[in-house]
């Protein structure tokens, strides 16, 4: 049984003004011209104004005025001639000040003579107590964090704090399109169980809050107090500069610093990723200079003065796009004390099945600069799927452990996809390693979090098999809509291909091969369900297994609308979204070109946390 009053927002402050359980009083719309509308709220109505969003339409842009002060601005897809959906904004601190006059530009369309006085959104604009965000959605994933409704797109911001660990994003708080980029932010104690909190860092003068990073200050370099959470963001107005904001309740609240931008770079530069290094005794960020394809380094004493050091990327691995969010760590390479350092580059678009993805160097670093003796042209990639982008760190992430999450989208597509209450999740929540392959290259391992585990819950688990031609075929759990976590123990060393195929009963399909021969593993969405809203959509995407044996565990996930498949050693992971029509139901297992082992298969129900 779903909570469903954990999905409604719990705005606290609305009892405060006593106005929740007022009557709304009716708005004053004033139509000016055929692109302008003041809007006139008292004091009486209540907190929420509800506006209607018809995502087709253009931005209006929306200024909130306060004694004819613009307190406020942001951009909404006003209704035009259908309602998609709503989205509340938060009048209450422009209330507690007086009457709020909202003055709206809407881009007409000029396609034909409609003036935005026509608009129906001016009659079903209303205040109200609370907004019901309760999920309306068959695609909302049941397991992965998602926002409560609007868009989301990069994680960011990311730090371990007294047993919680908390997640900022991206966020359009008013439509389920990329705009208005806020701070969201949501908090969990296990990496499966998230808690939804109001945003964190909102849209300033400065411009509206890109993707960004959050330390511990635990010496008190920054003065802002011991154990302060700092976090150093790009403010994206005319030009991207460095900002940063502190806060002193473990990040529910941040304040903004009064000398930002603390780096005003003359270019295209964002996603500041911070971290502390020891043997240098100070703060180290790596800066995407994006349009230049390399990673700049700055160091500083503090958190506030930054020195430029070094650059690193240029003419290295993909250079087909855009280079944004890094992220810089140091991870034990497996089965031994040595040490490399990670320099991780998300591109896009420039991916290996088009758009974005994670490429990652590995290499040394000496607290100024990064170099690697990987040949250049090599790129490494994170994730082989085509949904896993803007993947970072959590700071600060307890027992040495590099946990990571990633946006589980593609600029490609991410606007399109065919959801509407909200757009995008995350991935699951992974942990990095090293290994060192027969080719003398270092490479990322990715697990699931060892806590994903904790989502298991009834368990089926078949006889050992011998599979050819002849399929064998096992029934995914119905409950959730067959949400669930398949492990297979295999060993296809005598066989060509080893095939995997996800179906339901309208014949959709997504079907994962190990290729013995070229040492791949490959998944087909080309006919998982709904495919159309985009012709970059459908894709086989392929990984390098690095194993050569051909026999090991593959587990995978499946949500709503994603699958998850990755190798029990951590040797390739894949994430891939699908929407089909109906869940799948079946899982059909096959062998071409010989026969392949299954020691063991096991199918488990996962508990839904959404
Ligand atoms: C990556 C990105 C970042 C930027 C953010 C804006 O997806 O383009 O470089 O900070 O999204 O939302």
């Amino acid at each position: 049984m779903k909570n469903i009053s954990r999905h409604i927002r719990p705005f606290a402050a609305a009892i405060a003004l006593g106005s929740a359980s007022m009557a709304s009083a009716a708005l004053q719309v004033h139509q000016l011209g055929s692109d302008n509308t003041l809007v006139r709220i008292t004091g009486d109505n209540e907190r929420l104004l509800i506006i209607p969003v018809q995502e087709s339409m253009p931005d209006a842009k929306i200024e909130v005025l306060v004694d004819g002060k613009v307190e406020d601005t942001f951009y909404v897809r006003l209704a035009d001639s259908n309602i998609d959906y709503t989205v509340p904004f938060d009048l209450a601190p422009y209330l507690a000040k007086g009457e709020v006059l909202l003055n709206i530009v809407s881009e007409v369309d000029r396609t034909h003579s409609r003036s935005a006085s026509e608009f129906i959104c001016w009659d079903e604009m209303k205040t109200a107590g609370n907004f019901d965000s309760s999920n309306t959605e068959k695609y909302r994933p049941a397991f992965h964090h998602t926002p409560l409704y609007g868009w989301m797109n990069d994680p960011n911001g990311m730090f371990y704090k007294d047993g919680r660990w908390h997640l900022y994003y991206q966020r359009n708080p008013y439509g389920s399109k990329w705009q208005n980029m806020t701070w969201g932010h949501s908090s969990t104690a296990d990496l499966v169980n998230w808690e939804h909190h109001d945003d964190a860092l909102r849209p300033d003068g400065l411009g509206s809050i890109f993707s960004g990073s959050s330390v511990v200050d635990k010496n008190n370099t920054a003065g802002f107090g011991n154990d302060a959470v700092v976090a150093i963001y790009t403010s994206a107005g005319k030009s991207q500069i460095q900002s940063l904001a502190y806060s002193h309740d473990n990040g529910s609240t941040f304040t903004k610093f009064k000398g930002n931008p603390i780096i005003p770079n003359q270019r295209e530069a964002r996603d500041p990723n911070m971290f502390w290094h020891e043997p240098s005794q100070q703060w180290i960020m790596v800066l995407a200079d994006a349009l230049e394809q390399q990673m700049q380094i700055y160091t500083s004493p503090d958190l506030k003065d930054w020195t430029y050091q070094s650059s690193f990327g240029k003419g290295y691995g993909s250079q087909f796009g855009v280079w944004e969010c890094p992220d810089l760590m140091e991870i034990e390479v497996e089965g031994t004390k040595q040490k490399k350092w990670v320099l991780v580059c998300n591109i896009n678009p420039g991916g290996p099945f088009g758009g974005s993805a994670t490429q990652y160097f590995v290499g040394d670093f000496d607290g100024k600069k990064f170099t690697t003796k990987t040949p250049s042209h090599v790129a490494k990639w994170m994730d082989y799927g085509k949904d896993h982008y803007a993947t970072v760190s959590w700071s600060n992430a307890p027992e040495g452990r590099h946990t990571v999450i990633g946006w589980m989208s593609n600029w490609d597509y991410a606007n399109e996809v065919p959801t509407m209450q909200f757009r995008s999740a995350n991935t699951l929540p992974r942990d990095l390693g090293l290994f060192k392959d027969a080719d003398g290259e270092y490479y990322l391992s990715v697990r699931p979090s060892a806590e994903v585990e904790t989502l298991r819950g009834e368990e089926s688990t078949f006889p050992a098999a011998n599979v050819g031609a002849e399929a064998i075929s096992y029934k995914l759990p119905a409950a959730n809509d067959g949400i669930c976590e398949i492990v297979i123990d295999y060993s296809a060393k005598n066989c060509k291909d080893l095939e995997f195929t996800l179906s339901n009963e309208k014949g959709e399909k997504v079907v994962m091969k190990f290729d013995v021969e070229k040492c791949e593993f490959s998944m087909d969405r080309t006919a998982s369900g709904l495919t159309n809203f985009s012709r970059k959509f459908p894709a086989v995407t392929t990984a390098p297994t690095h194993n050569k044996k051909a026999q090991g565990t593959l587990r995978i996930f499946i949500d709503r609308c994603s699958v998850e498949a990755f190798d029990g050693n951590g040797r390739f992971a894949m994430t891939n979204l699908v929407f089909p029509e109906n869940p799948y139901t079946d899982l059909i297992v096959s062998a071409q070109g010989g026969r392949a082992k299954l020691n063991n298969v096991t199918i488990y129900s996962l508990n839904a946390t959404n």
